[in-house]
């Protein structure tokens, strides 16, 4: 592999602190990038020497390292920051979106090196047509190959793992179809609250900060074809068809989807509307649900319910689906009409196969019984995984253009519906299992 630059633009943030050092560390460890350099871009009046304690305090690695001072929306500023570069860079936006979009036209004035790439946090726009914009403004500074829309959910080895679940044996993926499935269920329920992040959570809100980008590719995974192979054309091909093909449950956004925010509680000392940095006038959404229909051949007229909240009390993070039940247990046959579920687990990532079979005892009473298997961590963390796919010019985890706009327009009649008010805000205490009218099955 030839030497590589990382720019990172709003180095000093707390995105470059928290999730992208160490996802670069991890990789820098594992010998993946022996050549880097490493450069901090900020506002910040920082030194070297300060940037550098910041890289190895948050990546445990001290790879060769410099801090360039500048206004990144400022296109001088911009040349000075790849003047340092050596080797082709990867610029990563680790900025407010809409710092982003003014970092990119400022780009427009500079001469990018041959084999530039941008990596891009999300949220891509807040609509489809801002993402269409945005994607639009992209393509003349780089081609699309070398735009990497960063999701980390993709780079999760336990979502990565239901490509093996799915298409590495032949016993599931026989069943995964509406002759079979009764419904899907994908869930993220955190017991994190705000965290400090209003100034970015209150902008975005549930749906979103995780419908629109993580649960929805999650979805794209569960439901597509079998790709030919992983090469990024085929495996994201086969994932935008989905997301085509996706949309709200019965074109209803009213009756299908949920919203509310949480009250003070158990896990919350404060309610979101009396967080420090948000307005309560938004009504932004702490909680978010909404049922799809996926109109394929494979999975028409089965409902997939996707939900996520924050300060929930039952954490939940997992994709179950819920098979229909057998056409006939025999008469004679009691005791148990659990249907039968497959649950992949997100954290604590284990898949299990729940089903009903003859119990120990009565051997004519029918007893629940489940066969799992734990998931170990991946070797990498998921900003590792992700920035690895950037760095072998690999975009095969990164969202396509085509891709961002599609996750806009499935939630958008939702979003249009919430704003006429035609779905109440509903509230729930912090620590709580959320509002009791959940759209989910139990
Ligand atoms: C982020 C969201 O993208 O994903 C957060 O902005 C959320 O609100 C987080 O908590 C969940 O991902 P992970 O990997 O931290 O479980």
């Amino acid at each position: 592999m030839t030497d590589q630059t990382l720019i990172i633009l709003g180095a000093t943030g707390d995105l470059t602190a928290r999730l992208l050092l160490p996802g670069l560390g991890a990789l820098l460890a594992a010998g993946h990038v022996p050549g880097l350099t490493l450069i901090g871009a900020a506002t910040e009046d920082w030194d070297d020497s300060r940037w550098q304690q910041r890289v190895r305090e948050s990546s445990g690695g001290s790879p060769a390292t410099r801090y360039v001072r500048a206004d990144v929306t400022r296109a001088a500023d911009l040349r000075t920051v790849l003047a340092a570069a050596d080797g082709p860079p990867a610029i990563f936006f680790a900025l407010p979106p809409a710092v982003t979009a003014r970092a990119c036209e400022a780009l427009l004035e500079v001469d990018l090196p041959e084999g530039t790439r941008l990596v891009l946090e999300k949220p891509f726009g807040v609509s489809a047509e801002t993402a269409a914009a945005l994607n639009s403004l992209l393509t003349r500074l780089v081609p699309e190959e070398r735009i990497h829309r960063v999701d980390h959910f993709l780079g999760k080895a336990t979502v990565l793992n239901i490509l093996g679940l799915r298409f590495a044996n032949r016993i599931f993926e026989p069943l995964l179809n509406n002759t079979h499935v009764a419904s899907v269920e994908i869930v993220f329920d955190e017991s994190l609250a705000l965290e400090n992040r209003a100034g970015y959570y209150d902008n975005a809100g549930a749906l979103a900060d995780m419908i629109q980008s993580h649960l929805l590719q999650i979805l794209g995974l569960l439901a597509m074809e079998a790709p030919i192979s992983l090469a990024a054309a085929e495996f994201r091909d086969r994932k935008a068809d989905v997301l085509r093909a996706t949309r709200l449950w019965d074109d209803d956004p009213a009756a299908c989807s949920r919203r509310a925010r949480y009250t003070a509680g158990s896990l919350s000392r404060l309610a979101y509307a009396d967080e420090p940095g948000v307005d309560p006038h938004k009504q932004t959404e702490t909680l978010a649900e909404v049922v799809l229909a996926v109109d394929t051949w494979r999975w028409s007229g089965v409902p997939f319910r996707l939900r996520s909240g924050k300060a929930l009390g039952d954490t939940r993070k997992e994709a179950v689906i819920t098979f229909k039940k057998p056409p006939r247990v025999p008469d004679g046959l009691h005791g148990c009409d659990q249907p039968d579920r497959l649950r992949i687990g997100f954290g604590p990532d284990r898949i299990s196969l729940d089903f009903n079979i003859n119990g120990p005892g009565d051997p004519f009473e029918l007893d629940p019984v489940s066969l799992g298997a734990e998931f170990g961590p991946g070797d990498l963390p998921p900003y590792g995984e992700v920035l690895r796919g950037v760095f072998d010019n690999d975009p095969t985890l990164s969202i396509r253009a085509d891709v961002a706009e599609q996750c806009w327009r499935i939630v958008e009649p939702v979003t249009a519906a919430w704003r006429a008010g035609k779905v109440p805000l509903q509230e729930y205490p912090a620590g709580s299992r959320g509002p009791a009218d959940s759209l989910l099955d139990g």
